[in-house]
């Protein structure tokens, strides 16, 4: 008994040091890695991942935390939603975002982004592995003439989102986005392709109310530094908007609703939140 015990404390004990830096502000899922460290130490298997969403769930914006220095992890993320909430540095992973039209006043690395195709399967595949202009069935020259959304039983086996493609409600579909013969990059309205890691210049052309405000900072997200002029990880519209299905789910807009955070805690010493309702803010 004693054998089995000792070893097995001094395991979870150091899988305790590990997750107590988590523990500060992500109670439940530090709980749940802390829970499965003795058991996975004593089958000598390093503890699981504790893998966290940034902004779309489904794999499309995981990260794994990690430490980037000792005692400081890359993120933070929300017990209730696995939802990244707090960044150790705001510009892990990222790269300059490359060229866009009129932000060309911005200096080169004051724009950052995360790479786009680092988060995609099978993207990097198309234009190869079928889609590679060997034999017409995979690669049609032209668009079809009604240009009206066809069902792609094969595509939608690999990507079940497209079984049911909402996008633009019949209107536009996968080589209005997609480049014809250069399948692992998308189209402008000109047929030149655009890289992968600039959705923005694909959704823009088609949606440039959004385009603008995203340039300008009323649309997506930004974090780093707080100056105008300061370096920013710029949030592009994929990390948010799934295209394959923004008109999904009962509403038929926007996209699938994401769970809410629970409302922050209480300022010390209120006991409820019915005084914000009995005292509104003031209205000017
Ligand atoms: C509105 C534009 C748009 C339309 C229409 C569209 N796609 Fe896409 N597709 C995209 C974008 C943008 C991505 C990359 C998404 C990301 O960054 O997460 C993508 C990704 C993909 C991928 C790669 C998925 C992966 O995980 O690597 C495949 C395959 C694909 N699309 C096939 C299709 C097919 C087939 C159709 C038509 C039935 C279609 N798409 C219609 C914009 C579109
Ligand atoms: C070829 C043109 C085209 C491209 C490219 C395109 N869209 Fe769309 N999009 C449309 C159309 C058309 C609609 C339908 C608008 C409507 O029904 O009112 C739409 C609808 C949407 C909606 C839903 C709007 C609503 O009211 O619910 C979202 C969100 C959206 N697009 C995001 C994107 C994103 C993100 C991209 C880039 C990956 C993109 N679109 C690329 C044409 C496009
Ligand atoms: C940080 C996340 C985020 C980013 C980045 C982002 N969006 Fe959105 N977008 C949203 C949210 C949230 C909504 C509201 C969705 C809803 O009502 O369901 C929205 C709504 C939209 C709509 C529908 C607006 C309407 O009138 O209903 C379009 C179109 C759209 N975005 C396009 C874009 C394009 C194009 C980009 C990139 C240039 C972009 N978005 C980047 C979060 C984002």
């Amino acid at each position: 008994m004693k054998r089995i015990a000792i070893p097995a404390l001094v395991l979870a004990l150091c899988g305790g040091v590990l997750m107590s830096v988590l523990a500060q502000d992500a109670p439940k899922s530090s709980v749940v890695a802390a829970a499965a460290a003795p058991a996975a130490a004593a089958s000598a298997e390093p503890a699981p991942d504790v893998v966290c969403f940034e902004s779309r769930k489904g794999g499309a914006t995981d990260v794994i935390q990690r430490e980037i220095r000792p005692g400081w992890p890359n993120v933070k993320c929300s017990p209730t939603t696995g939802a990244v909430l707090w960044y150790g540095d705001p510009y892990d992973g990222t790269v300059p975002m490359g060229k866009m039209p009129q932000l060309e006043a911005l200096p080169e690395g004051k724009a950052v982004v995360k790479p786009r195709t680092a988060k995609l399967n099978l993207a990097p595949m198309c234009g190869t592995a079928c889609h590679n202009g060997v034999g017409p069935k995979f690669t049609p020259p032209t668009l079809p003439k009604d240009k009206r959304a066809k069902p792609t039983p094969t595509m939608a086996a690999m990507v079940p989102d497209l079984a049911n493609l909402q996008h633009g409600r019949d209107r536009i579909w996968c080589l209005d986005c997609h480049h014809t013969t250069k399948r692992n990059m998308y189209v402008d309205h000109f047929g030149d392709p655009i890289s992968m890691d600039q959705p923005q210049l694909l959704c823009g052309k088609c949606h440039g109310d959004k385009l603008r405000d995203w340039r300008d900072g009323i649309h997506g997200k930004r974090i780093g530094e707080f100056a105008s002029n300061g370096k920013k990880r710029w949030f592009t519209c994929t990390e948010c908007h799934n295209p394959h299905n923004v008109q999904d789910g009962a509403r038929n807009k926007g996209f699938v609703q994401l769970q809410p955070e629970t409302p922050p805690q209480l300022p010390k010493g209120m006991k409820s939140a019915a005084y914000e309702k009995t005292h509104p803010i003031a209205q000017h």
